[in-house]
């Protein structure tokens, strides 16, 4: 794996490094964000959520013209949300400093935080001269990366699993004109496929889109930042944020560490890992195996030991968090380090509890996918093991946007499948849904008296 180091000195020297230099820049409305064009000029990229911290990514370059060459849309202009009533339903002291944060990350303009990541390495493969892209992806990845490759005229390949992506995330790839092959296996089978092509067929010239490649978390680190910024720059005690492929916590992990190296923060929050029981392969290496970054000479027999075992076994990942059906998670050394940097935990919940938190975003809301709403249900079993406290100040990361997976949400909401949903509007009885905030449409006649009375029920 690679991971990139900057020259501090050089790249963003002591005496240029202040938090109200970023503050300034987010307070642009400049829309003229050139999206994916030619020659982003400085004005434009203070637009940007990423880019707004560029100092803190130095690895684009400009132009001989004065202009750069990164690739924009004004993503990552996202914002953190005090959540109160949902913090307070979930047991949290908001008078005694404590407090629930969600970042919001759907608010990107492929609706998840995937965009963060996808600036930067497209930014790179600009500067490499790559014209062919291509990742794996369990929806959101595809999304992002179709995206880009529009605006910047790039051919877009997307690999997806079998029946294994949340149809509004499909419509994205398909909507914005990636090459779509539905590969007979899953995300990891579609992964190992994307690198092999990438990494040993040159001539293809297919520059690689997924998390391995180290330009992607430097963008994402800039969650970090926001969430600093959206607290006047104060540190949160916990950040907690779903695990699928790990590319996110290693980077934020990354963030803080350089921060601190910077001198820019004194202390590094605490940092969750929330996995899917269906799909916990970090959880079991990490609480059961015990392996640990050890300065990089993390214990890489027993990962082998667990995945010989799972392959042995056909212990294969299976949740209604798609975007987190993940074997083998690929940026695992990295998540290794950040649990290390961060002090971090990692946890995993059923699909039940999971879409129950998810559900209780929306009801307080926010609203978020099925993967999301794994850091809210990290945030309160962590609470109730008293690992986070009630007056902690808690940031949970809410991934990808609500719109992206609707099927699991009606589903919730009415207890049938989404395609028994519309017959039922008409025809059918059903057993109510169980979910404590579930909150099913009522059949009713076209008659006001009866629609009144409906409406107190
Ligand atoms: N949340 C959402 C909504 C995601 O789409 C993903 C990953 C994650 C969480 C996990 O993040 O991989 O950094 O640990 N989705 C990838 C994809 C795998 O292909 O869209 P991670």
């Amino acid at each position: 794996m690679l991971d990139i180091a900057y020259d501090w000195d050089r790249a963003f020297p002591a005496s240029q490094r202040s938090w109200s230099m970023f503050e300034q820049r987010g307070a642009s409305f400049t829309p003229r964000v050139a999206g994916g064009g030619r020659g982003v000029t400085d004005s434009m990229l203070n637009f940007s959520g990423v880019w707004r911290f560029r100092e803190l990514l130095p690895f684009w370059k400009h132009a001989p013209n004065g202009q750069s060459d990164i690739v924009s849309v004004g993503e990552g202009r996202t914002n953190l949300q005090q959540a109160d009533l949902l913090a307070q339903h979930l047991g949290f002291d908001l008078d005694n400093g404590g407090g629930l944060f969600l970042e919001y990350e759907g608010f990107n303009p492929s609706g998840s935080f995937k965009d963060n990541g996808m600036t930067a390495a497209f930014t790179h493969a600009r500067m490499v001269g790559a014209s062919r892209v291509a990742c794996a992806s369990t929806g959101n990845t595809s999304a992002s990366l179709a995206m880009y490759a529009a605006l910047t005229g790039m051919e877009a390949f997307v690999f997806i699993g079998e029946g294994k992506i949340a149809y509004g995330k499909l419509s994205q790839a398909l909507d914005y004109g990636a090459k779509t092959l539905q590969v007979a296996g899953d995300f990891d089978a579609c992964l190992a496929r994307v690198r092999a092509i990438a990494e040993t067929r040159p001539e293809l010239g297919v520059y690689l889109m997924n998390s391995v490649n180290p330009f992607r978390l430097e963008g994402q680190k800039t969650i970090m930042l926001r969430i600093l910024e959206g607290l006047n720059w104060q540190i949160p005690d916990w950040i907690v944020v779903p695990g699928g492929n790990l590319g996110n916590c290693s980077a934020f992990a990354k963030a803080f560490m350089e921060l601190k190296d910077l001198g820019m923060i004194d202390r590094i929050p605490r940092l969750a890992i929330i996995n899917a029981m269906g799909a916990r392969t970090l959880d079991r290496i990490v609480n059961e195996q015990g392996v640990v970054w050890n300065g990089g000479r993390y214990e890489k027999s027993k990962v082998d030991e667990e995945y010989a075992r799972m392959d042995r076994e056909n212990d294969q990942a299976s949740t209604v968090a798609s975007a987190i059906e993940i074997n083998r998670p690929v940026n695992l050394p990295k998540a290794l380090r950040a649990i290390e940097i961060m002090d971090g935990v990692v946890r995993s919940f059923d699909d039940e509890t999971i879409v129950e938190h998810k559900s209780l975003v929306g009801r307080y809301g926010f609203g978020c996918e099925p993967a999301s709403g794994a850091s809210i249900a990290g945030a309160r079993g962590l609470l109730e093991e008293g690992l986070i406290k009630p007056t902690d100040r808690v940031a949970c990361v809410l991934t990808g946007h609500q719109l992206k997976d609707p099927d699991v949400t009606v589903n919730y909401h009415t207890g049938l499948p989404t395609k028994q949903v519309q017959r039922w509007l008409s025809e059918q009885s059903a057993e109510n849904p169980s979910g404590s905030v579930s909150n099913r449409p009522i059949r009713v006649a076209d008659d006001i008296e009866a629609i009144i009375a409906a409406m107190g029920e």
